[in-house]
C-alpha cells in the first residue's frame, strides 16, 4: 500500500485503483504471488503475475511489483523480476509518468509496445519482453 502511496504522488493519480484494495482484494485477484519476506514474515516486497493462453503460446502478465519503501533501490524489484518463471513472452502496464519502473523494466529486457489513456490524464505504457532474459 506504501509503495502504490509512493506511485500515487509520483504519477499525480491520488485515486489510483490499487490504494483501495483490501487484502481481500488481493486474495482474490487470480493470480501467483513471489514475495520477499523479513525475519517476522512482514512483506518488503511483492509480485504478483499470471499465465494466459495455452502451453506453447503462453504470455506471463506481470499484475503487481510493489517493494516497500524502506527497502526501494536495494534490487529487491529486480529479484521478484528475475525469479519469474520463463516465458516465450512477459508483459506488464504502468504509468507513462512512473519512471523507476520503467528503468526497472528496460534494464530486465522489456521494451515499451504501446501507450493508453483508459481514462483521461492517465496514460499507461504496454511494456514486453520476449523470450528469455
Ligand atoms: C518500481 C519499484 C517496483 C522498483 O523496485 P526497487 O526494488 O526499488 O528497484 P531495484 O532496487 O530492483 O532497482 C532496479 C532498477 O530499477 C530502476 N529504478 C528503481 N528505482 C528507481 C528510481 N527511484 N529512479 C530511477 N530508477 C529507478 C534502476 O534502473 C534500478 O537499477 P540501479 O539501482 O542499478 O540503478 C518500486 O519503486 C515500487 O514498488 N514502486 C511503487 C509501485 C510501482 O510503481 N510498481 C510498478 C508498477 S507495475
Amino acid at each position: 500500500m506504501q509503495a502504490y502511496g509512493l506511485e500515487a504522488a509520483l504519477i499525480e493519480r491520488p485515486d489510483l485503483p490499487m490504494l483501495t484494495e483490501t487484502v481481500d482484494d488481493l486474495r482474490a485477484l487470480t493470480v501467483t504471488w513471489d514475495g520477499v519476506l523479513d525475519d517476522c514474515d512482514q512483506v518488503l516486497a511483492a509480485c504478483a503475475w499470471s499465465v494466459r493462453g495455452p502451453a506453447g503460446v503462453a504470455v506471463l502478465d506481470i499484475e503487481r511489483l510493489v517493494v516497500h519503501p524502506e527497502w526501494a533501490r536495494r534490487g529487491l524489484g529486480r529479484l521478484l523480476l528475475r525469479i519469474l518463471p520463463g516465458a516465450r513472452q512477459t508483459v506488464v502496464s504502468t504509468s507513462a509518468a512512473n519512471a523507476p519502473a520503467i528503468a526497472l523494466y528496460h534494464t530486465e529486457g522489456f521494451a515499451i509496445t504501446g501507450t493508453r489513456e483508459p481514462v483521461p490524464d492517465l496514460v499507461l505504457v504496454s511494456m514486453e519482453r520476449t523470450g528469455p532474459r
